[in-house]
């Protein structure tokens, strides 16, 4: 049902996404590691899981927030092959397999030691693991929170990947998560010190859906649950939530089930809302003048200029590569866009809370 609030798993419950699924695929098959970026809520989660449910070796989907909160705040080498040896059992909690048929394979063969295993032992059990099935995809969910592996702020982790990258042929690697953690905290875009820094990757962007899609979506959904619901109704609905399908989705699924489309505009709003300014406070503990050029480029700023006097008149003097560095990441991390030298924020929501 398109209207389910809870990530997808199968390709038939996904609405378009063909041409993400595919570069998804390309990516996994043709890197040893893509990152997958895009919004909150545009249904990252859900590709990566079709991707993984469909994948022909062994997929290993791990989320990176349960993983943190069963270290009890710390990802350590114990929980991850805890929690990767759940799942090969058949005891998994937080994520699943994919891909090879267990049943077949004799796991008592594998040795996995928690207690003295280092990212390197358990990343080269699981390169063996591709010898006999194939390769070996370990995708983490919400990797963001991967910054929790260990006491140098996910190092440890990045430099186990990187040594994957160069010397584990069968093991390939997913990131995908919140972007701001994501990029800047654990893979560290701008960061020269990172392990992974230089390395070649595939990315994958997800966007929101266009006006048109947005709409067909929405009528796809109402028409699964037998709702009739008017043109009008269903362009109000895209002009306020834009082409987010998890807005969408749950503006949907309160009008099927409230029966009152100005309520469950509301209530959606009111979510979106509550994680955007969430977000944006995250946002602000990297850097305060990220909500400085977001708040001018709400505003209407739209050249480099306009916003950089902005933000010296509000923070104080920026040099302009740091000026540049900052308006890249905001682009990389889908706040902003840039179209004919005029940054825009992508998300109307967005730009509606900015404007207070
Ligand atoms: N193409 C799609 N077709 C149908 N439903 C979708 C699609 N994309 C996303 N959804 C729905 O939108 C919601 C958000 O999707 P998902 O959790 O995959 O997004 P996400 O980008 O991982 O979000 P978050 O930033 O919160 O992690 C879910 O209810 C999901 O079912
Ligand atoms: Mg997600």
């Amino acid at each position: 049902m398109l209207f389910d609030p809870r990530p997808k798993s199968r390709r038939e419950e996904i609405f378009d996404r063909e041409n993400e699924l595919n570069s998804l695929i390309r990516g996994i098959e043709g890197y040893p590691m893509t990152i997958l970026i895009g919004i909150r809520r545009v249904g990252k989660s859900s590709l990566l899981r079709v991707v993984l449910s469909e994948f022909e070796g062994l997929g290993i989907y791990l989320d990176a927030r349960r993983l943190y909160a069963a270290g009890g705040g710390t990802i350590s080498p114990v929980v991850l092959v805890d929690e990767i040896k759940k799942l090969l059992f058949g005891k998994g909690r937080f994520g699943f397999l994919s891909g090879i048929r267990l049943e077949n394979v004799n796991l008592a063969g594998i040795k996995l030691k928690p207690k003295e295993a280092t990212i390197i032992d358990v990343l080269e059990v699981l390169n063996g693991l591709g010898e006999k099935f194939g390769k070996v995809l370990l995708a983490f969910d919400e990797a963001q929170y991967l910054r929790f592996y260990g006491p140098r702020g996910g190092k440890d982790l990045l430099a186990g990947v990187a040594y994957a990258y160069d010397s584990l042929p069968n093991l390939g690697f997913v990131f995908t998560g919140s972007e701001v953690g994501l990029l800047h905290d654990f893979i560290g875009i701008d960061d020269y010190s990172s392990p992974l820094f230089g390395r070649v990757y595939e990315e994958v962007e997800v966007k929101p859906f266009p006006r048109e899609l947005s709409e067909a979506f929405l009528r796809a959904g109402f028409g699964e649950v037998g709702l009739k619901v008017s043109d009008e109704e269903i362009k109000r609905a895209v002009d306020e939530l834009d082409g987010i399908p998890g807005w969408l989705v749950e503006f949907g699924f309160n009008y099927w089930k409230g029966g009152s489309f100005e309520r469950a505009i509301e209530r959606t709003i009111e979510r979106a809302r509550t994680m955007i300014r969430e977000e944006l406070l995250e946002l602000e503990k990297r850097s305060s003048r990220y909500s400085l050029i977001l708040r001018a480029v709400a505003m209407g700023l739209s050249r480099w200029s306009n916003i950089k006097d902005y933000v010296e008149a509000k923070g104080g003097p920026i040099t302009n590569a740091r000026l540049s560095a900052l308006l890249k990441n905001l682009e990389k991390m889908g706040w902003i866009k840039k179209e004919s030298g005029e940054y825009k924020i992508i998300d109307p929501l967005v730009e509606r809370i900015l404007r207070g």
